[in-house]
């Protein structure tokens, strides 16, 4: 079972009750806001990713409690370094502590801790931490946390070009063979399903590269609050007005 973590729900009014039997499968969200919300608060913006760490594991344990299958969080992006040097650094420090303080307890409930994007060029602690946290719990058969890091959706399709490539050459695949299933199968994500609700929070209102190929029928979610005080309450908000919309995949119905 999860520990009670740091949401407030106890405290607040009960979350919006969900249709059970329409929960997306696969949730994305751009954890946005951190910087801003610890600039309000006039504290170091590494301070709102720490911050950011605290919600992301009320939102673990949400996504798991009502049935979430897939959970995908963008962390780093390949763009993200351009950021200045200390705060990549903190960021890092910050995964490396959140894996080796939560893998116990998303061991125990049964999460499969997975990675999305490029981790070989994160320091080699991340690469290790992410390698055993995977190893670990590989064969659970809960909700997967798909933790995208260095991922930038440009760079998984060019990925899954050279690759579909080498193949090709290979005599592996037949150029008519080749369907929008063929390219899902060389992304990072191949074997998954494309993401249903995609949140956003802080205000912004923008893909940035995450998911981009996957993203073609997903709904879109966004709210003012920043990341940090993203809660239990917001995600059954987002979910809630997931299940209110009209999905027609370009049809009639
Ligand atoms: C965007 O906010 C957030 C990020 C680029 C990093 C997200 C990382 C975490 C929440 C913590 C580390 C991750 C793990 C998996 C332990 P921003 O900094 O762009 O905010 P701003 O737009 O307000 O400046």
């Amino acid at each position: 079972m999860w520990k009670f973590f740091n949401d407030k729900a106890k405290d607040k009014k009960p979350y919006i009750s969900l249709d059970m039997n329409n929960i997306p499968k696969h949730i994305g969200i751009i954890m946005d806001g951190n910087g801003r919300w610890a600039k309000e608060r006039k504290l170091p913006r590494t301070m709102g990713h720490r911050a950011g760490v605290e919600a992301i594991r009320g939102i673990v344990k949400e996504c798991d409690k009502i049935g979430v299958k897939y959970l995908t969080l963008y962390a780093f992006s390949t763009e993200n370094w351009k950021r200045p040097k200390d705060e990549i650094n903190a960021l890092m420090r910050l995964l490396v502590e959140y894996l080796k303080k939560e893998i116990a307890e998303l061991h125990e409930n049964n999460v499969v801790v997975n990675t999305i994007g490029d981790i070989s060029k994160l320091p080699r602690i991340c690469q290790n931490e992410l390698k055993n946290a995977y190893e670990k719990t590989k064969n659970n058969s809960g909700l997967i946390l798909n933790l995208a890091l260095n991922y930038g959706g440009r760079d998984e399709i060019v990925r899954a070009v050279k690759l579909l490539y080498k193949d090709i050459k290979e005599g592996k695949v037949l150029e008519e063979d080749i369907d929008e299933d063929t390219i899902s199968n060389y992304l990072y994500t191949a074997g998954m399903p494309d993401p249903d609700l995609i949140i956003r929070p802080s205000g912004e209102k923008r893909l940035s590269n995450f998911l981009i190929w996957q993203c073609a029928y997903s709904e879109f979610w966004y709210s003012d609050i920043k990341w940090p005080d993203f809660n239990g309450e917001c995600l059954h908000e987002a979910i809630y007005d997931f299940q209110n919309r009209d999905r027609r995949y370009g049809g009639i119905k």
